[in-house]
């Protein structure tokens, strides 16, 4: 996008008022002023001040760390569950007042005050101001500004507004004082040729700085024809022209405006001006996200065969992956070739009981995953050499069913209905090479079991911890209705909400015991399967009520995730001294089983 900001000192010496300030505006973006703009020397090819040199521009923010244009990686977007429905306001009026060349770009003015953009998640009402565009050349070769997993469409229209009440030097300082809206353009053989685009690119001309003023018979909604505008990605970054200020809510529409190729070829025709965008540029720490309309592609991998192109007996194939190798996760615990290891002892958790260190979770399309704030859980002891920080935790299941297994690891060949996997890494690696360190992650599993229904509700642990029958452990059912509350706020894959309700990793595993595990060298369960992780699977199983327990596959809508076992090979499993808990009756044997998970999803 782009909007002229003309240069602070001009204004302090004019005393403006607000109107006149936002006149001057608007005369400035005629062109006519445009030597006088800051940074005005610039140009996307051909002078001295080319994009890479924008940044050393005086006055120039170029440089800056929320840039645009961007690359929109699909794959790393997230859903946004308050990205709604747009307001428009009379994006159906003839309001184009002009239409002028400045030497940059075809930019049309709009009648002031008279179209508004509100809610598709902005903050505030916006009011629109111009509308410009992006192209490459007469050869067709694209020229939008963003891309879209790598494809750049032939042009761009940004339609640029600015936060009411605003003027324009308040609205570059403010965050987000101003919103684009960025329609792709898409060539096509057959578009028509007598529409408002045609109209559009009659009235194109190659004089700079002149300005073009009929009554044009055109209304934005006629440009924007019939592309669905409740699919969206939203950003935050910046005007893509000097002094590209910081101060842009980007939204991105998922569907391209669809023109004829011969009225594209026009902009650069009748302009005389050729590619006209700036590189797209990093994305830092930033993260996009889409309206709970847009379409997400889906994970390469799956765990079953009907929705993807790699089912779980072909992740080995996938790039990067390890998921063919020789120590990998889960397998099937045969408890009679456990070795005892008395190196095995207790762990120390670290905040384990805090009861806000949960920040968001989110549905990642294969899982449900708790994410916690950074540095502030931690485990250590338990024979692990080392302290690692507590990244998340998530969760392993099966189908809509009482009799549904969904745990990864098996115990004697016995699966347990779901596993929660307690994901933490060695404090003193990053994430990137803690996944190629063999002992860089540690996981804790736990399986889940059906709590005795008779006894489950509300019930606190330390109340059942004085009875302490040996073959039910059980945990806080208020915490995992709290938790399970959420999912119901996370049906969209990808999509992610804060956690506000006091829940405790401690509250979730109640008073299960956690002396008594098994412990291997085993790998992520899910692609890229790296063999990185030390893997405690805990004898004793959570009990949490089966009402609850079924949410997980029926408010994300999938189900089985969980990764077939795999082969041992040479590896030992280790087991404590200490069983489940103290000599109870058989089925507690049953259940002392270790868990391990780990799914991993790494984007963290
Ligand atoms: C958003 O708009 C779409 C299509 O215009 C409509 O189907 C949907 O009901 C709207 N959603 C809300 C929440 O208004
Ligand atoms: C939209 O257009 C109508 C008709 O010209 C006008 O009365 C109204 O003020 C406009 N809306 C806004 C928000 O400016
Ligand atoms: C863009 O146009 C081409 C050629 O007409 C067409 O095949 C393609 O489907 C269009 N892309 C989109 C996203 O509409
Ligand atoms: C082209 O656009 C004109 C004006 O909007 C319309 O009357 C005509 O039906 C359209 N033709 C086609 C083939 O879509
Ligand atoms: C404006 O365009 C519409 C079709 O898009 C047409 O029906 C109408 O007559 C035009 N008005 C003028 C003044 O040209
Ligand atoms: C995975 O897909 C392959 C090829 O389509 C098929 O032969 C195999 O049975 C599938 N495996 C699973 C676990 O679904
Ligand atoms: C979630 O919390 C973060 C701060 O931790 C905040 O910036 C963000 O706006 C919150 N998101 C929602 C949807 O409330
Ligand atoms: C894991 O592997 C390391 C070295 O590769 C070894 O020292 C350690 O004993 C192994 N641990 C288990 C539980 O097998």
């Amino acid at each position: 996008m782009k909007i002229l900001i003309q240069p602070t000192e001009s204004l302090g010496t004019r005393d403006l008022n607000h109107k006149m300030h936002h006149s001057l505006l608007l005369y400035l973006s005629l062109g006519a002023l445009v030597k006088f703009a800051a940074g005005s020397d610039w140009c996307y090819n051909g002078c001295d001040h080319t994009p890479s040199e924008w940044p050393q521009l005086h006055g120039s923010f170029c440089g800056g760390k929320r840039q645009s244009p961007i690359d929109i990686v699909t794959s790393h977007v997230k859903t946004d569950p308050n990205l709604l429905n747009f307001t428009f306001v009379n994006f159906s009026k003839h309001v184009i007042k002009s239409i002028e060349n400045n030497g940059h770009t075809v930019k049309c003015r709009l009648e002031e005050n008279e179209v508004e953009v509100s809610g598709g998640g902005l903050t505030d009402t916006y009011s629109t101001i111009q509308f410009h565009f992006h192209w490459g050349d007469t050869e067709y070769h694209p020229g939008s500004e963003h891309k879209i997993d790598g494809h750049r469409y032939p042009m761009e229209m940004h339609i640029v507004s600015l936060k009411k009440g605003l003027t324009v030097e308040q609205a570059t300082a403010n965050s987000d004082g101003i919103a684009v809206l960025g329609f792709f353009i898409n060539a096509t053989e057959d578009g028509n040729m007598s529409g408002p685009w045609n109209l559009l690119t009659s009235h194109l001309m190659s004089n700079k700085d002149t300005e073009g003023t009929t009554n044009y018979n055109i209304s934005i909604n006629d440009l924007i024809g019939n592309v669905d505008l409740t699919k969206f990605y939203r950003y935050m970054g910046s005007l893509t022209t000097p002094s590209c200020n910081e101060a842009v809510a980007w939204t991105v529409f998922h569907e391209p405006i669809n023109v004829n190729k011969e009225l594209i070829k026009r902009f650069p025709m009748k302009t005389g001006l050729v590619n006209v965008f700036r590189p797209v540029q990093e994305l830092n720490e930033r993260q996009v996200s889409a309206s709970p309309a847009t379409p997400l592609p889906p994970s390469p991998w799956c765990y079953d065969d009907h929705h993807c192109a790699y089912n779980s007996s072909l992740w080995h194939l996938l790039s990067h992956s390890h998921c063919g190798g020789e120590r990998q996760s889960p397998i099937n615990i045969v408890t009679k070739t456990a070795v005892i290891d008395e190196h095995l002892d207790a762990f120390t958790y670290t905040k384990f009981d805090d009861k806000n260190a949960i920040k968001s979770i989110t549905n990642s399309g294969h899982s449900v995953k708790c994410v916690l704030k950074e540095d502030t859980v931690e485990v250590s002891g338990g024979g692990l050499g080392y302290v690692y920080s507590t990244l998340q935790f998530h969760f392993h299941w099966g189908a809509v069913s009482h009799e549904s297994q969904g745990s990864e690891h098996m115990v004697d060949s016995k699966r347990y209905p779901m596993e929660m996997h307690i994901v933490n890494k060695r404090k003193d690696l990053k994430l990137e090479k803690a996944l190629e360190t063999p002992n860089g992650l540690a996981v804790l599993g736990f399986f889940i079991e059906a709590a005795d229904t008779t006894k489950s509700s509300g019930g606190s642990s330390s109340e059942h911890q004085e009875t302490h029958p040996p073959s039910s452990s059980t945990s806080d059912m208020g915490a995992w209705k709290k938790l399970t509350k959420y999912l119901s706020a996370i049906h969209n894959i990808r999509s992610e909400v804060n956690v506000t309700e006091e829940i405790s990793i401690d509250d979730l595993l109640g008073n299960v015991n956690r002396a008594a595990y098994y412990r291997y060298n085993g790998s992520l369960t899910t692609p890229s399967c790296n063999e990185a992780v030390v893997w405690t699977v805990f004898k004793e199983s959570v009990k949490v009520d089966q009402d609850l327990m079924m949410l997980f596959p029926i408010q994300t809508g999938y189900h089985n995730v969980f990764r077939p076992t795999q082969s041992l090979h040479d590896r030992t499993i280790f087991s404590t001294t200490s069983a489940a808990s103290a000599p109870g009756p058989i089925i507690l044997f049953l259940l002392l089983a270790c868990l391990c998970a780990f799914p991993l999803n790494l984007r963290l």
